[in-house]
Formats: C-alpha cells, structure tokens, sequence
C-alpha cells in the first residue's frame, strides 16, 4: 500500500502558542534537559508573543520561540528549543527566520547558549556581551544583613509594597533602556518575594525571587551599585531555603566575585547578541541581572 511520505520538517506549519500550550511547552523544556518551568512560562505566554510547530508524530511540540516586544525598539527573543529527536533537521533556523521576519526590522536582543550561538552568528546576530550563570547555597558573610550594605550606608531594604510600581518602572527604564511596564505589573504575583532598596526615601533598586524546578531565581536585578545589589540578594536569599539561582551580567565582576566567595559556583555562561541594534539599550552599570533569559 501506499503511504504518503512525511512533510519535510521545514515545510512544518508555525502558529503561535497560548497558555492552553503551557504543560507541552515545559515537556519540551524537559526533553532538553531544562527545568519545566510552567510558571515561568504562564508569565512569557501572558506577556509575550509565543510560536511554535507541533511535532509530526502528535507527541506535542516540536519547536518553540518567544518574543518580548518592548515597543518599536526592542524586541528579545528566547526559548529558542527544538526537541532531540528533531534536532540537527533546520527546525530553529526556520523558527528563528519566521521570527524574523514577523518583527520587521525591530532591533533584536537575546541570550544564546552555546548551543544556539552559531546559528544566531549565521543569522547576522553579534556578541556584545556575556552572562555568567552561577549557583548554590549563599554563605552569610560580613555584609550578611542590610543594615550593613556598607558601614556607614544609608540604604536599607524592604519588601515592596503596591506604591513602588512607578518608582521601579522609572527606575527600571533608565537601567533596562525600554519600558518593562507589562512585565513589571506582573511581578508581584510571579515572584514569591520582591525587595526593593532605598537610600533617604529614594529607590535606588529592586529585585525580584521567583521559583524554577528546584531552585530560587533571583531576577530581575537593577540596582544602583554593587552594594546595593549584594544587599537584595542576600535579603531574598534569606526568604527561601531552596538554592539560588543568578544570571549576572558578566561586566559585573564585582559582585560575580563577592558571590563566589559566599559560595555560589559558576553554572554555564550565555552570549548576549543583538540583532539591528549595536548594543542593548540602557544603563549596563545599573543592569545586574535580567527577568530571565527570555526576556532580558
Ligand atoms: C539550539 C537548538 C535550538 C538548535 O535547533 P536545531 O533545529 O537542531 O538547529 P538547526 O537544525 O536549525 O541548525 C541550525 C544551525 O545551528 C547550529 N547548531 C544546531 N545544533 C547545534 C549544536 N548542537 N551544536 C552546535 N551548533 C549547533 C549549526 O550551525 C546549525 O547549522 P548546520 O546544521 O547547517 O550546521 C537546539 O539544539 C536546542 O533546542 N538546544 C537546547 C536549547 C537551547 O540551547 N536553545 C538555544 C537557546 S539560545
């Protein structure tokens, strides 16, 4: 008998994703090894845009992507996946030109792994930075409460309340460069604690602790110096007994080392690349850590 032959993967019909696609996205994430995140990806279907293929055998998704728009000038891209069993066929490089094209010049952001750096490389992407994953248990030490952010120092931490929104958004935009308002909104139910820190009643940083498979995330991290970061997280890190969990941009040495000696181990590093853009926006001085690699 006749059987008709398979559509080429790369002939694959791309829709987009919505929240009914949550439990499909976090087994592709489990077939490749990363933690299931269905919280994590409940926030980016919400916010963001989400496409993907199902896979031809009927066993879910073959591929996905997400995108983050930031208005008309930024837009990050991520959960770039394609399961094993499909990998090595030119499954992401069609997703990725599809992505592409949908955005229409935007300027284009993203965190790659090792693994999706050549074909980012090969799509005209450039590197303009890096990230330095690292995690593990933090040690206290002598900087260990807020009180002692620096001896001397006037800032302190506290959970944030309903009526920081606005001053963390401003803050926010100048260090983030493009307006995170619908991802900031969303905070306060996403994560399970949200600190902000202030010197003389003025907000000189938040951050945010949300919870991934085994570990606590800490991101976003925005804050005005190394001080004022080391002192979120350590409070945050106080709040939960799972291990932490970092993305710190790479030019921030400082803390990378004052983390290391609290010990916390480096874990994998990302390339930051973009796309029509010669760098990201904003205040890379005040931008410790993203949201999530998604999402910048
Ligand atoms: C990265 C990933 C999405 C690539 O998917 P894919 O469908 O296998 O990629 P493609 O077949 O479209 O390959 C495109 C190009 O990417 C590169 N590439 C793909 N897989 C690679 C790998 N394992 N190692 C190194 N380069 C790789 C190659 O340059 C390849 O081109 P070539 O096959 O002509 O040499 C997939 O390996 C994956 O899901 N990895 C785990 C999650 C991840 O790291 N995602 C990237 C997030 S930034």
């Amino acid at each position: 008998m006749h059987r008709p032959s398979p559509r080429p993967l790369v002939d694959l019909p791309i829709r987009r994703l919505n929240r009914g696609d949550l439990v499909t996205c976090a087994d592709l994430c489990e077939d490749r090894g990363w933690p299931r995140d269905e919280h994590r990806w409940g926030l980016l279907l919400s916010a963001g845009t989400g496409y993907g293929i199902d896979a031809p055998d009927g066993r879910g998704l073959a591929a996905t992507c997400l995108t983050m728009a930031y208005g008309p000038g930024l837009t990050a891209v991520g959960m770039l996946l394609v399961a094993g069993r499909y990998a090595r066929q030119g499954v992401a490089r069609r997703l990725m030109r599809h992505v592409m094209e949908a955005e229409e010049g935007t300027p284009l952001a993203l965190y790659a792994t090792e693994q999706g750096r050549p074909l980012y490389e090969d799509l005209g992407f450039s590197a303009v930075g890096g990230a330095e994953r690292v995690g593990g248990r933090l040690a206290g030490g002598p900087d260990a409460s807020s009180s002692a952010v620096s001896s001397g120092s006037s800032v302190t931490t506290r959970p944030a309340a309903a009526d920081d929104l606005q001053a963390m958004i401003r803050l926010d935009l100048t260090a983030f460069g493009a307006d995170r308002t619908h991802l900031l909104a969303r905070l306060p139910a996403f994560s399970d604690r949200l600190q902000v820190a202030e010197d003389h009643g003025e907000l000189v940083g938040y951050a945010a602790l949300w919870p991934s498979g085994s570990t606590a995330v800490v991101g976003p991290l925005i804050a005005r110096d190394t001080a004022v970061a080391q002192a979120l997280i350590t409070e945050l890190a106080a709040t939960t007994d799972r291990p932490l969990r970092i993305d710190v941009e790479d030019r921030h040495k400082e803390l990378l080392g004052r983390l290391a000696e609290r010990g916390l181990e480096s874990v994998s590093r990302t390339t930051v690349m973009t796309y029509g853009i010669s760098d990201f926006p904003g205040d890379a001085v005040r931008r410790f850590a993203p949201l999530t690699l998604a999402t910048g």
